[in-house]
């Protein structure tokens, strides 16, 4: 893999690219840096407010409160306010399945399914103020379902598809979630996954993959059926700005994930404003992003963002293999996609394959490229450039978190010259800097978290006590460069990237340690050509046990059942002991020189530095 900085080549958008452009970057970086609460301000007219707010920002570090006073509706400024005018019967989403089932949904559709389910959910006693549990395949219904919460002011938690029993339990126990709203099963790759199986709690079942499943009377119902008589008629809860739309979980250093609170204003005005400002948007594009909705990019870049613009999507549920490798390019040139959002690790993947793939099919609608969720290694870059951009897509390489929203650093497609491998410059009314080799966020902005859920301790410690309650620490190491580009690194937290998905150490360890014959674990993210990283867990077993040819699969199996298959170790390698200091911390840093191959750092704090020699010699056999 070709490293970051290596590559020094700038690109620069077309001059056609730069003629057709329906943001001004000028203008607003320049209207930004004369007072960036009032750029906010300004920017919140996009969306369309019920009472306007009167103040623009009251900032108590690390609190913080955007739009105060000013109260609105997501669901409403999704839909509602596309029905009216000449978006009525433009698609809002144009869906295809994994078997080639098509669907297409129109903003008027949209109104009429969200309104109805959103009295549906009512009929089951969901009010304001209330945790829904969404737990789907990438199905029209997982989006209905999102905004007819928010049309009521229920607050959804979204649950990614691929995570197991244990883990939708988890989040569903935290999160307090009344309900959760499931489907009896999804595709991928041509398999079958059964999601009702993992959910034992009161649930609405959307019928999806006609599998059979178990529905508890009194506890489980049918959408379908609920459906069916409900009204498409419900009006929209006037919420606060301030009042929360989700939560949505992600990994942290400590074994629980934490439930990241977003709120309603300010996240919205961060998902219309980097839409818009990032991919360009044109009432006339196909937009696809990729990702799944139970991640952050699915939430902002699939819903709230595209559906607030009145933009057309596609959404694809299933494989980029099925039945074939070339099932993106041809999706692409079926629906004319223009814009393309996705992530390294597909990129890398498409590399695999061959150029013959996408050079079969007709790209030649695309005029945008994104990408999201880890460094892109200027190789991917470049290949994503030529064979799937054919040299005349600019790509925006898009830096952010779950916890930040919205897109902070990213280029503007028709202003910023790209280098590959760099995320170039925060957007407008954006403030960053890098201390002690870590990004800053240096002031507030709209779509900042706004605590984690049920943990105001761990909001300040993980997010604002490294610099006073003053700044934000992103856990992300960074460099800028002398034109004043920022280059991210990676985290520097015991949080790993497998695939553009965050899976903390710890959350590994646990489930390792969960398994009756297994008495310690250390787990670490090591470079993976195709997934940026892969788990290595370094296990040592209770005394007595004996290692035997099926442990280490049934370890592996083990971890998929209690996180899900994203969490699937790439090795396991048992050992009599682990590296630890004479206070017993685990030294992960020395397992990672081991497996990267690189020459052992400091071992004199370590209790007993004979173990990581032998480990080393294991390894290095
Ligand atoms: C990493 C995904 C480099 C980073 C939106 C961050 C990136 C974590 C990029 C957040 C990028 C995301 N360049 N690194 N363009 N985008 N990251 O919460 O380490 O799932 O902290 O949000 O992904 O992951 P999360």
């Amino acid at each position: 893999m070709t490293k970051l900085f290596e590559e020094t080549e700038t690109y620069y958008a077309s001059r056609e690219f730069k003629k057709d452009a329906s943001i001004f970057a000028a203008d607003l970086y320049l209207d930004a840096k004369f007072g960036r609460e009032k750029f906010w301000a300004k920017q919140a007219k996009h969306l369309d407010w019920i009472k306007p707010w009167h103040t623009i920002l009251e900032w108590t570090p690390p609190d913080a409160k955007w739009f105060v006073g000013g109260t609105l509706n997501a669901c409403y400024n999704c839909v509602d306010r596309h029905i009216t005018g000449e978006t009525r019967n433009k698609a809002a989403i144009i869906w295809e399945g994994e078997r080639g089932d098509t669907r297409t949904l129109t903003y008027w559709d949209l109104y009429r399914e969200v309104s109805k389910f959103a009295n549906v959910l009512k009929s089951r006693g969901i009010k304001k103020g209330d945790t829904v549990a969404i737990y789907m395949p990438m199905i029209p219904e997982a989006i209905i379902s999102m905004l007819a919460c928010c049309r009521i002011g229920a607050i959804h938690t979204v649950v990614f598809g691929g995570f197991s029993a244990d883990a939708l339990n988890d989040r569903v126990q935290d999160s307090g979630a009344k309900l959760v709203i499931t489907a009896d099963g999804g595709f991928r790759k041509g398999n079958l996954i059964r999601l009702k199986d993992h959910c034992s709690h009161p649930s609405i079942v959307v019928k999806h993959a006609g599998c059979d499943v178990e529905m508890v009377e009194g506890k489980d119902l049918w959408y379908h059926e609920l459906m069916q008589n409900a009204s498409s008629d419900c009006p929209v809860e006037e919420m606060d700005a301030e009042d929360r739309l989700f939560i949505l979980y992600t990994s942290g250093t400590t074994g629980k994930p934490k439930g990241i609170v977003h709120t309603t204003g300010g996240y919205m005005v961060g998902a219309n404003r980097t839409t818009a400002w990032v991919f360009d948007l044109k009432p006339s594009d196909i937009y696809w992003c990729t990702a799944d909705v139970g991640w952050i990019t699915g939430h902002t870049y699939v819903v709230y963002g595209p559906l607030s613009n009145g933009a057309t999507q596609l959404i694809y549920e299933g494989s980029p293999d099925y039945p074939q490798k070339d099932r993106f390019w041809k999706l692409i040139e079926k629906y004319g996609v223009t814009i393309l959002y996705t992530a390294p690790t597909a990129i890398r993947t498409f590399m695999k394959w061959g150029t013959e793939w996408p050079a079969g099919c007709n790209l030649s609608s695309l005029r945008l490229l994104g990408s999201v969720g880890e460094p892109i290694n200027p190789e991917a870059w470049l290949w994503y450039y030529t064979h799937i951009g054919q040299k005349k897509c600019p790509i925006v390489d898009t830096w952010w978190q779950t916890e930040t929203g919205s897109i902070m650093i990213a280029p503007l497609p028709a202003h910023t010259p790209l280098k590959p491998g760099s995320a170039t410059f925060t957007l407008p009314g954006i403030e960053a800097d890098i201390i002690d080799n870590v990004l800053a966020i240096t002031s507030p902005w709209p779509s900042m978290l706004r605590g984690i859920h049920n943990d105001p301790e761990r909001f300040y410690s993980t997010y604002w006590q490294k610099w006073d309650g003053k700044y934000y620490y992103t856990s992300d190491g960074a460099k800028r460069d002398a034109d004043g580009y920022f280059w991210l690194m990676g985290r520097v937290d015991d949080v790993m990237n497998i695939s553009g998905h965050r899976i903390g150490t710890m959350e590994v360890e646990s489930a390792l340690v969960d398994y009756p014959q297994i008495a310690e674990a250390a787990v670490i993210g090591v470079e993976h050509a195709i997934k940026g990283q892969g788990i290595w867990a370094f296990v040592l077993l209770k005394d007595g046990v004996q290692v035997t040819d099926d442990l280490e699969a049934t370890v592996k199996q083990h971890v998929c059942a209690k996180i899900g298959a994203i969490a699937r170790p790439e090795r396991i390698i048992f050992t009599r002991d682990l590296p630890k200091t004479r206070s017993g911390k685990i030294m992960r840093r020395l397992l990672r020189d081991i497996a990267e191959g690189r020459v052992l750092g400091d071992l004199t704090t370590l209790a007993d530095s004979s173990i990581i020699q032998e480990l080393k010699s294991q390894y290095d056999d």
